[in-house]
């Protein structure tokens, strides 16, 4: 599947306030800083459709894009950003669960994970809350270019052993960049197939 056009539609706080639930939509989730804007623009071949910074907390909205004309990219804010007040990083985790829980369209939700990074607390007890909730999502690894080929299967490998205890299966795994477009093609069937379903 290709892109052919991505319009911005709303940024709103609140899940009555997103588009009419009438299509398809997947949304990027994940710890702060870990690549939910610019996967967004890799996959829609945009530099700048979704807003990206090197600072976390860019995203600070539940942000709709419409993909030709059909179906929803929604980018969130990330979870877990240790600068912002107590206050705030609780009003952002319940938004974000709520958009979550009550998005009746939300088809699945692509957990975004640092590859870097050792398995985090953080990202293994929110995907525990999906499961416990019921949501279908997948775990899409990020900053690839970052890693060999050797660490990227070494990365994945540690999250299935963190995990293995947890859950009776693994779920839908994909290795990205935003860099190199590594993984687009991959990520674009899979949505391609679910909106077959
Ligand atoms: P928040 O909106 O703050 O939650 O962050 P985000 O998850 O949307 O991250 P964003 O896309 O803004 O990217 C954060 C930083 O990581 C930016 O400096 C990006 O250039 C960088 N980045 C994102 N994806 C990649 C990637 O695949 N490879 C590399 N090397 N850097 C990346
Ligand atoms: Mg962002």
């Amino acid at each position: 599947m290709e892109v052919y056009s991505a319009k911005f539609v709303t940024s709103n706080t609140d899940v009555s306030k997103c588009p009419e639930p009438d299509r398809h939509e997947y949304a990027f989730i994940g710890r702060s800083n870990v690549g939910k804007s610019s996967l967004i623009n890799m996959l829609t071949n945009h530099s700048k459709l979704a807003k990206t910074s090197a600072s976390p907390g860019k995203t600070q909205l539940i942000n709709h894009f419409l993909i030709d004309d059909k179906w929803y990219l929604v980018d969130l804010p990330g979870y877990g950003y240790a600068r912002t007040s107590k206050t705030q990083r609780s009003q952002f985790s319940a938004m974000i669960k709520n958009y979550i829980l009550k998005r009746e369209n939300m088809v699945c939700l692509f957990v975004l994970i640092d590859s870097r990074h050792e398995p985090l607390k953080i990202d293994l007890e929110f995907m525990e809350w999906l499961g416990e909730n019921g949501v279908p999502f997948v775990m899409v690894f990020t900053k690839a270019d970052k890693l060999s080929t050797t660490e990227r299967m070494n990365c994945i490998a540690k999250y299935h052993e963190g995990m293995k205890d947890t859950w009776e299966s693994m779920p839908i795994t994909f290795m990205t960049s935003a860099e190199t477009k590594l993984g687009r093609v991959e990520l674009l069937s899979y949505i391609d197939e679910l909106n077959q379903l």
